[in-house]
């Protein structure tokens, strides 16, 4: 058998893109609120709300996740299914490629069900017509046929929850945006958090590791479990075949190093991205479209993707003029800050 470490076999292994192998994440997906690790402060509103609505017998208010890709929008839509005892069905905004789609979504709901759409902010403007009454009334309005002769009909829907969800709540209109009750933003997480993570998820997968083993794998995942969950199961093989099977933190350790995840969880992208700044930009200002070009990426990719962890890790700041890196950027690369140029260290 042969594995390969390489860094890109066609998407980075610290890609927050939900890739194939994923899939297997499915069964790594807590149910239940208990069970859901971090995001206290949206659990805790989510409790709340949750209970109040089942004190009512009534469907929960329409609710809007957002927040970087990978933090588990799409697991915590499921698992307040689950809490409120119904049906989820899911669909997203490219996904709705006519008003026909939409409507089949909501007229076969059944009462009290959820709507999960995952990047809504994609919808069709157009189309978000047809969820405005749909969120406020539980009804919509079809019309058939064209000119004179065209008919409405009204259509009520039982009543159903709403979950929508974005990395970018900002391109959402202002009349789509109102017509949520509950807004919870997700955050990164903390290294802790993602070290229950990686333990609950060893637990699950069966694989044996020690606690510094998994904060090892914690502290390099960006804050993101979709990424610590992938990270586990590569420094599984590496452990399998180059060690005894159970993963420490020195064989976490050489199995991130192989990989390119250095110590704070940076990838080649992240480092070519802020080495370029400094390179071409002299540390920036630069714009975003801009770097994007001079490093062969999207602008979508950079902001949604990379952007969130630099920042908040403190290697990057956004200012009116563009993006700019910081001391600390030239500490981690080990390039020395000095006047207007760098010298290597
Ligand atoms: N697996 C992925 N995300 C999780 C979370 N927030 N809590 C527990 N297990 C997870």
């Amino acid at each position: 058998m042969s594995i390969n470490f390489s860094e890109d076999a066609g998407e980075s292994i610290t890609t927050t893109v939900s890739l194939p192998e994923d899939a297997a994440e499915g069964s790594l997906r807590p149910r239940t609120l208990t069970e859901y690790i971090g995001q206290e402060k949206a659990k805790g509103n989510l409790e709340i709300f949750i209970d109040a609505a089942k004190l009512r017998r009534e469907p929960l208010d329409h609710v809007l996740l957002h927040g970087p890709p990978g933090l588990g929008k799409t697991t915590l839509a499921a698992v307040i299914a689950n809490e409120m005892g119904v049906n989820m069905r899911i669909t997203s905004g490219p996904a709705i490629e006519k008003p026909g789609d939409l409507v089949a979504m909501l007229t076969n709901l059944n009462e009290g069900d959820i709507l999960f759409v995952d990047e809504i902010h994609r919808l069709n403007r157009a189309y978000e017509e047809i969820l405005y009454p749909a969120m406020e009334d539980f009804a919509i309005d079809i019309i058939l046929g064209k000119g004179p002769s065209a008919n409405s009909i009204h259509l009520d829907l039982p009543r159903f929850t709403l979950i929508g969800a974005t990395t970018r709540s900002g391109q959402l209109t202002a009349p789509l945006r109102d017509r949520f009750g509950v807004a919870l933003r997700l955050e990164l997480y903390t290294p802790e958090e993602l070290q229950r993570i990686v333990q609950r998820s060893s637990g699950i997968l069966n694989v044996a590791i020690e606690p510094e083993g998994a904060y090892e794998i914690a502290s390099r995942s960006r804050g993101t479990p979709r990424i610590a969950n992938r990270l586990l199961r590569r420094v599984r093989d590496f452990a399998q075949v180059k060690g005894d099977g159970i993963i420490t933190k020195e064989i976490a350790d050489r199995a991130l190093s192989r990989l390119e995840v250095d110590k704070l969880g940076l990838d080649a992208l992240d480092r070519r991205m802020l080495r370029s700044i400094i390179d071409y930009y002299n540390g920036g200002p630069v714009g975003l479209d801009t770097l994007a070009a001079t490093i062969n990426e999207e602008a979508v990719t950079l902001e949604d993707m990379y952007e969130p962890y630099l920042l908040q890790q403190g290697f990057l700041t956004r200012t009116p003029r563009g993006r700019c890196v910081t001391r600390r950027a030239y500490e981690h690369l080990g390039i020395a800050q000095l006047g207007q140029q760098q010298l290597e260290i």
